[in-house]
């Protein structure tokens, strides 16, 4: 079992379109996969779920330690991907755990098991920093970052490097890294340019050779609970997602990074 969560403290960067369609890239090559939404807007779980609401325990129940993991998972629309589903109600979680024993690793401890019928298990995340995310961190084997071109696409980062650092010296989860950082809805432009040169400067190899382009087809087969797989598979935006499941499914990408598992340290204090 592999494992790995999208973060970022932007909202709207792709988190939620990537997990469901890295999902849906990894099920096509017959991986089982499970998806945990660890979001309390449940993005993942209502296009999982095709809209419907998912029925408890969710992974609020699972986090508070009301339920098993095993009885929360449940399969999806697509063939091949399971998920652990959050309800709105996921955010008081975060209050509800703050005095509880071992709220760092709630996740961790009640995936312990659950895990292991799955080949992959990709973590979509809230934009908030929060004890949710802290749990989320002590658990994955690694965090990739989708990043939009802009002014501001890299800010933030090194808060998360800092607390990256912070789980391996504090908590369970002494192999956590930095697996890497992706451009996500890329257009034509400058900028776009400007900030795919200042992340390889800061990030080196830790930068994905895929681009996401901005593609309407993606928000198209959201509505229909479709992964752009199946909604669009001829176009950009499907062969993307596919070409960035393969460089994530491509242990030969750790190897590039110079043996250093915490990607370049150069780049710990950089954005
Ligand atoms: N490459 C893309 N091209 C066009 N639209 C996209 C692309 N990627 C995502 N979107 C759309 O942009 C919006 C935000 O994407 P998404 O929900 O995946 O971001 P997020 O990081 O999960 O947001 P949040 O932080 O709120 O959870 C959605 O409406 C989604 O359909
Ligand atoms: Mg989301």
């Amino acid at each position: 079992m592999k494992s790995v969560a999208f973060i970022s403290e932007k909202g709207g960067v792709g988190k939620s379109t990537t997990v469901l369609n890295v999902a849906a890239a990894m099920a096509g090559k017959g991986l089982k996969v499970l998806v945990l939404d660890t979001d309390p807007q449940a993005n993942a779980t209502y296009v999982l779920l095709r809209g419907e609401k998912p029925r408890r325990p969710t992974i609020h129940e699972v986090l508070v330690g009301q339920a098993a993991a095993i009885h929360a998972i449940v399969p999806t629309a697509l063939p091949g991907v399971d998920i652990l589903p959050a309800a709105t109600d996921l955010a008081d979680a975060n209050v509800t755990l703050a005095g509880e024993m071992g709220r760092e690793r709630r996740l961790r401890v009640a995936m312990a098991g659950a895990e292991a019928a799955y080949d992959y298990v990709l973590v979509d995340t809230a934009p908030t920093r929060s004890l949710l995310t802290t749990n989320v961190l002590n658990f994955v084997e690694e965090v990739l970052v989708p990043i939009v071109p802009g002014l501001f696409g890299v800010l933030g980062l090194g808060q998360l490097q800092a607390d990256v650092a912070a789980v391996r010296r504090f908590l369970d989860n002494k192999a956590l890294r930095l697996g890497g950082v992706f451009l996500t809805m890329t257009e034509r432009h400058n900028v776009a340019q400007d900030v795919e040169e200042q992340l390889r400067r800061l990030f080196g190899d830790l930068v994905f050779r895929t681009k996401i382009p901005r593609s309407v087809k993606l928000e198209e087969a959201h509505s229909r609970h479709e992964s752009v797989l199946s909604y669009a598979p001829k176009s950009v935006g499907a062969s993307a997602y596919l070409a960035l499941t393969e460089e994530i499914l491509d242990d030969g990408r750790e190897a590039k990074r110079n043996g250093d598992p915490g990607g370049n340290p150069s780049a710990h204090d950089a954005a």
